[in-house]
Order: C-alpha cells, then structure tokens, then sequence
C-alpha cells in the first residue's frame, strides 16, 4: 500500500487519484497502454474529440435542465438547477480549454486535425441509459461521471510509460489529471442531489458497462477503447 500511494502520489503530480481509482471496478489493462503508445497520434486526434464532446455534453445539460422554460417548483428544485449550471458552465469552458491544449500539441507534431472514427465506448453507455424523467438526468450525470473517472484513469495510467516515451505529451496528462478528477466529483455530487435514492444502482449498471467496454477488443485503438484488434498483440 505505501510503495502504490507513493506511485500514484508522485504520477499525479500530488493530485489525489484515489477517489477516482477506487470508483472504477477495474484498472486499463496494459495490452491497451501497449497499443497506445503505438499510435499516440491516433490518441490525440481522439482525445481532441472527447474533450469537445465534453464540452458539448455539459452544455446540452445546462440547456435541457438549467435554462428551461418552466419555472422551478421548490426552493430545491431551484438550488439544483443553480448548482447544474453553475458546474458545467466551468467544466464546459475547462474542456473547451482542454480542446484547444490537444489540438495546439497535435499540430506541434506536424499533424493536421481530422474527425476519426468514434470509440463505441460512449455509445455503449448512453445505449443503456433511460429515456424518460427523471431517469434520464440521473443517468446522464451518473455516466459523466464514469466517463471523467475513466479518462482520469487513462492519463494516470498513461504517465509513467509516457514519461519514457514522449514527456511531453506526460506533462500535459499530468496537467489535465486535477481537472478531470474534479469533473468526476462534480458529476457524482449532481448526481446525487438530484436522486438521493436510486442514483447509486445506476453507478453500479454504468460501471458493470464500463469495464466490459474497456477490457473487450474494440475494432481500433482509441483513448477510450478496449485493447484494440486482439491480432496486432503478441
Ligand atoms: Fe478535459
Ligand atoms: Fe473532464
């Protein structure tokens, strides 16, 4: 326990991680940190896709249950809303800023900006996820939240084979590690106060979705994939 505290102490830069690790039911396997680091800029261009889909998404909640035509009805109810928009304005505009961090290191590699091909990742996510309220807010804070702890997973367990291989792109993970680590607070807390009840079996659903994602082949590498086609590993 000490020598691991000390890993993840020193890796994150002093970020406490443990929250995050502790939520995930499973660590990346290293088969997908091998690939990875195989096709950092096939990485990149990924990255820079999640961080503006983060932004999007944390603007979508604002729009669909801060900034809403109907009045709230309760003084809760208000506090709730307040609360939404006040978190995700600032994690919208982090991502944002995120976004652009990716995009300047791509082109310092000499590479172009280009849409890829998403992972099926989040999609496998939100597949499972309820349509109607008050189920559907829950489930979208709830897989925010799994998806912030799981690229905050990524970008630590990225750090010291990074560090080795391009410390640049180390030190920026290591930068982005307190943000994300934030976000999955943030969206965790939201969670929470809007369903005191039942929000905790639906982390448990998401997480169980999770780690099926992320330990099965995907058909490419990517930040959130699995391992990748399983025939490119010896
Ligand atoms: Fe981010
Ligand atoms: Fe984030």
């Amino acid at each position: 326990m000490p020598a691991r505290a000390e890993e993840r102490k020193s890796g994150a830069g002093r970020v406490d991680i443990e929250p995050v690790l502790g939520f995930l039911r499973c660590r990346t396997p290293d088969a997908w940190i091998e690939s990875a680091l195989t096709d950092l800029d096939t990485l990149l261009l990924d990255h820079a896709s999640l961080e503006l889909k983060a932004a999007q998404q944390a603007q979508k909640l604002i729009r669909n249950y801060g900034l809403v035509r109907r009045p709230a009805r309760d003084a809760r109810e208000a506090a709730f809303r307040r609360r939404l928009v006040n978190r995700m304005s600032r994690l919208a505009r982090e991502e944002l800023r995120h976004f652009e961090q990716v995009v300047a290191l791509i082109e310092r590699r000499g590479k172009r900006l280009v849409a890829i091909e998403p992972a099926r990742y989040a999609a496998g996510l939100h597949a499972i996820a309820r349509r109607s309220e008050p189920g559907a807010l829950v489930d979208s804070l709830v897989i925010g939240a799994v998806i912030e702890a799981r690229s905050c997973e990524r970008f630590f367990s990225l750090l010291a084979p990074l560090e080795r291989a391009d410390s640049e792109i180390a030190d920026f993970y290591a930068s982005l590690l307190r943000s994300e680590a934030r976000h999955f607070g943030d969206y965790l807390a939201l969670a929470e106060a809007a369903d005191s009840g039942a929000w905790k079996s639906r982390v448990d659903l998401f997480l169980e979705c999770d780690s099926r994602l992320v330990e099965s082949d995907g058909p490419a590498i990517r930040f959130l994939s699995g391992p990748g086609p399983a025939s490119g590993r010896g």
